[in-house]
């Protein structure tokens, strides 16, 4: 399963025309596709890329992902920080934790990136911030939660990215009885947001959705 909205030919015209992630992000894209179940979580070249660039224009010193997987959003990020800057990530499976941190190690970034392990709603109270860059990617029942818990901690250019907000488009669809947790979770996310006036946000439809979200 191919989390995209896009036609698959544009896609691949897209990603084609998107510089190419590095030789670490590549192996480990390939070791996630071989050996990790659920491999259609892993964000990818095009959205890895677009990540980065965020990072490269906020120039972070803190960077909080919710949501590790195997750590191609982490890894990706990290390419970009500038000096003396950390990126936290936020993971409640151990083996996901462990992948990452052993191919976030691989990459020689292990002394700005942290993988912390469980819910992720704790490591976010622990959190002093302010945070620069937050990406929101587990859990989306817990969408709401976290972008309140975000929130404050926001620096005053800080920028919450938040992923799959389309959810295959299911979200744009008329709602159903058969409408899962998540779809009816994310609807109510977007709404909230849409109609928050502490925030800005636009919502690309780049891959499965991302909001990015600004203080109003
Ligand atoms: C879509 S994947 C993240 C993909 C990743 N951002 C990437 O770039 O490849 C979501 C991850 O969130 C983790 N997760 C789910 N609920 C969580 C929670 N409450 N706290 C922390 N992590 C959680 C899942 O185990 C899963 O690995």
């Amino acid at each position: 399963m191919s989390l995209t909205l896009v036609p698959g030919a544009v896609e691949a015209y897209a990603e084609a025309h998107t510089t190419p992630p590095t030789a670490h992000l590549a192996e480990l894209a390939r070791a996630t596709r071989e050996t990790m179940s659920s491999p259609q979580m892993l964000t990818g070249a095009i959205e890895g890329r677009l990540l980065e660039t965020l990072v490269f224009l906020a120039r972070p010193r803190l960077v909080l992902e919710i949501g590790t997987y195997s750590g191609y959003g982490a890894l990706s990020m990290a390419g970009a920080l500038p000096e003396g800057a950390r990126l936290v990530t936020c993971e409640v499976d151990d083996e996901r934790a462990d992948m990452a941190e052993r191919h976030i190690a691989a990459a020689g970034l292990d002394d700005r990136v942290e993988v912390r392990r469980g819910p992720a709603i704790d490591t976010i109270a622990a959190l002093d911030g302010p945070l620069d860059l937050v990406f929101v990617d587990a859990d989306k029942t817990a969408y709401h939660d976290y972008y309140e818990a975000v929130l404050p901690k926001l620096s005053d250019h800080g920028l919450i990215a938040v992923d799959n907000v389309l959810w295959s488009g299911r979200v744009a669809e008329e709602a159903s009885a058969e409408d899962s947790g998540s779809t009816l979770a994310l609807r109510a996310f977007n709404d909230h947001v849409a109609a928050d006036e502490r925030t800005v946000s636009v919502m690309l439809t780049v891959r499965d959705g991302l909001t990015l979200i600004r203080r109003a």
